[in-house]
């Protein structure tokens, strides 16, 4: 049997990590400024990580919602305490697109309404709903097509406000990326933010924030929605949340009761992945490492934006993206063969950044060292 041939993959095969550092099989050393999507928050077999996961699978990995599993309330109680949302609820599944689907699904039981609200250029995943909402028609299957969701121009005020007018007593959700990934690194403005907030609140549409690559301390906050200083009613997160063990959730506003049943997956919230995601919050705690992306991210854009080539430079804290002219499209590629560094792109031709929070600012000089190599080539 061969494997169903869907992804693009670069000819490294990589054996063994540490840090912010990936070795290939003949003993090569890349430097990851990546992190496989965004997911490796803590750094590569981050020892303690690897340390608590080791335990936990010595006593047992998994067993179903079927049982107590106390974890799952440590857990919830440390997000609670780092996120500095304690009065919301955890509900545990495995991808940012079931956290999405999650959220999506509770908005509309709690609501009874049926239409979301999504923007130009989003990416919520793909499963059916989250497809839906995903501004990319050519993952859209005709099965997951859809007149519930309706696409707004991203951080346009009077479009909102017009669609609210319109029709907002219909609109069970508003779902956005506080800064969107896939498309291409661009921050939703905190006047947009703090507007859908206040129609949310007037139309009684739920507030869903898509956290799953841009949260988890990412952008120096724990959310980054929070940069506006408004609370969402759920907040979907990933990514991160595992440094690399797959886990999703959804942190879900007081408002919002619980009933047996309503939402429920197998996987979701199993001993092993509840042990990764308290291991990870453990790190960041101890280690200030939102603090530590706050600062090396505001170093490297400041270093960044002083490129003359680079035409624009976006983000915060450690989701970067920098604009490149066409000429300069094959720069992340030689980044990769030439300089052996891992990086991300978006399209047309930005370089997405995204590297793990506790980098030093040697690595970013490391890493400016080499853009300014490539630049210049
Ligand atoms: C903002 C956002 N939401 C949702 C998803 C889907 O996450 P997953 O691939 O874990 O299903 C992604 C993945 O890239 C994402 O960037």
């Amino acid at each position: 049997m061969n494997l169903f041939n869907v992804y693009p993959i670069n000819p490294i095969n990589i054996v063994k990590a540490s840090g912010s550092s990936v070795w290939d099989a003949e003993g090569n050393e890349y430097l990851d400024l990546y992190g496989g999507h965004a997911v490796i928050s803590i750094g590569h077999t981050h020892p303690y990580y690897v340390e608590s996961l080791t335990n936990q699978l010595g006593k047992i990995g998994f067993y179903s919602n079927s049982v107590e599993i106390p974890i799952q309330q440590r857990l919830a109680e440390q997000l609670g305490e780092v996120s500095g949302k304690e009065d919301y609820t955890l509900f545990l599944c495995n991808s940012g697109a079931e956290a999405n689907e999650n959220a999506l699904k509770l908005a509309s039981f709690y609501n009874g309404r049926k239409k979301i609200v999504a923007f130009s250029k989003s990416f919520h995943g793909r499963t059916s709903l989250a497809v839906a909402a995903t501004d990319n028609p050519n993952i859209v299957a005709p099965v997951n097509q859809t007149d519930n969701v309706v696409f707004l121009p991203f951080n346009d005020e009077d479009a909102l406000s017009n669609a609210f007018a319109n029709y907002g007593e219909e609109i069970c959700a508003v779902i956005i990326e506080g800064i969107q990934g896939v498309g291409g690194i661009r921050e939703a403005s905190i006047p947009f933010l703090k507007l859908i907030r206040s129609l949310c609140d007037q139309y009684g549409s739920v507030f869903i924030a898509d956290s799953v690559q841009c949260g988890y301390g990412r952008t120096g906050d724990f959310y980054s929605h929070d940069y506006a200083g408004v609370d969402a009613d759920i907040y979907s997160m990933a990514k991160g949340m595992g440094n690399g063990f797959p886990i999703g959730g959804i942190a879900i506003a007081p408002k919002f009761k619980a009933s047996f049943g309503l939402l429920g997956t197998t996987f979701g919230g199993n001993h092993l992945a509840c042990a990764a995601a308290l291991a990870v919050l453990e790190v960041i705690k101890q280690h200030n490492l939102l603090q530590n992306a706050a600062q090396v991210g505001s170093y490297l854009i400041g270093e960044l934006r002083k490129f003359d080539k680079v035409m624009e430079v976006r983000g915060r804290g450690l989701m970067i993206g920098i604009d490149l002219p066409e000429e300069l499209s094959a720069v992340k590629k030689d980044l990769l063969s030439k300089n052996r560094i891992f990086t991300g792109e978006a399209k047309p031709n930005v370089i997405r950044i995204l590297p793990a929070l506790n980098i030093t600012k040697e690595i970013a000089d490391r890493f400016l060292t080499a853009l300014d190599e490539r630049l210049k080539a």
